[in-house]
């Protein structure tokens, strides 16, 4: 496995490959890897020749309050995953290789980031858009790899690449969880045992709108309260916001529209958790 650090080595060894025909297969993450990104990893040795996982604690997306500093570094474990699940190349580039003194270019996506994540984190989004413009623009990848985990997050990347013409097919890979439905996440380490255990009230609320749904519940209104109430009965969890939405313009609905996807984050003590459920009424 090769690590390089050089925006331009990066760019270079993937001109190299594509030249060699080599389909190259992209997973962008922030390090503090684990199942849920080894899943990606898996995905895009299967569809792709090569893969290229990018380790980059992006600052452009975190907010002046936000966990920036605290956010977990496990770089030695990363490589050892990388290099277990066959990864080619691990792009590791520094912060001011990307954003130089002078950068002063960004990338946005309008309407889908009015809500949720983008509302209650003013510039996150284009803080992601810009540095997967960037890190696409740098790999250039046929296929690059994302989870439903964040499911704004793929919805946004996959608005933004087909509205600019890029070249790189998206892929959105399922939410891998734990054995009792929480989603994997990397902020699930600051989880005392207390809070752990009550972490699983946002799958267990995803879990109660989908079989009010499939049962035939067709107010959006009546799924919101009866998963709220579920979540309100956890002292540890306060929620931030809590929706059923369009699965692909994230808009509200009022009637459930036969595919929706139930949008949730809460907060368990001091750490904030989203999650989501896709649900198809039979
Ligand atoms: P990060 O949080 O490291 O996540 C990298 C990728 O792993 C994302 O596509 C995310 O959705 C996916 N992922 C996280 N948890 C998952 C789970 N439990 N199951 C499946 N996939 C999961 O998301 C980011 O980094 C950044 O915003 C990034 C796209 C790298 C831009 O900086």
């Amino acid at each position: 496995m090769k690590t390089i650090r050089a925006v331009t080595a990066m760019s270079a060894w993937s001109r190299t490959m594509r030249r060699d025909g080599v389909r190259i297969g992209f997973v962008p993450t922030m390090g503090a890897l684990h199942d849920g990104h080894r899943a990606l990893i898996r995905a895009a040795r299967l569809a792709c020749d090569a893969v290229v996982v990018s380790i980059f604690v992006n600052p452009l997306q975190f907010g002046p309050k936000e966990d920036l500093a605290r956010y977990p570094r496990t770089f030695a474990e990363d490589f050892r995953l990388c290099e277990q699940e066959g990864t080619d190349t691990v792009f590791v580039p520094r912060a001011p290789a990307l954003y130089p003194p002078a950068f002063e270019t960004t990338v946005s996506v309008q309407r889908l980031t009015r809500r949720f994540e983008g509302c209650a984190r003013p510039g996150h989004f284009e803080g992601v858009t810009t540095v997967v413009t960037k890190l696409l623009n740098i790999v250039h990848p046929d296929q690059a790899f994302f989870g439903q985990k964040d499911y704004q997050q793929a919805a946004v990347v996959t608005r933004m690449v087909a509205d600019l013409n890029l070249e790189t097919k998206i892929v959105i890979r399922p939410t891998v969880r734990e054995s009792d439905g929480l989603a994997l996440s990397s902020r699930n380490r600051f989880l005392s045992p207390d809070e752990r255990a009550a972490a699983t009230v946002l799958y267990r609320a995803l879990s109660a709108g989908r079989d009010l749904i499939r049962a035939g519940e067709h107010s959006a209104k009546t799924v919101e309260a009866a998963m709220t109430r579920l979540i309100r009965a956890e002292p540890l969890a306060r929620i931030e916001y809590l929706s059923v939405a369009h699965p692909t313009t994230l808009e509200d609905v009022q009637r459930v529209q036969g595919r929706d996807v139930l949008l949730l984050t809460v907060w368990i003590g001091q750490t904030r958790l989203l999650d989501n459920m896709v649900v198809n009424a039979r």
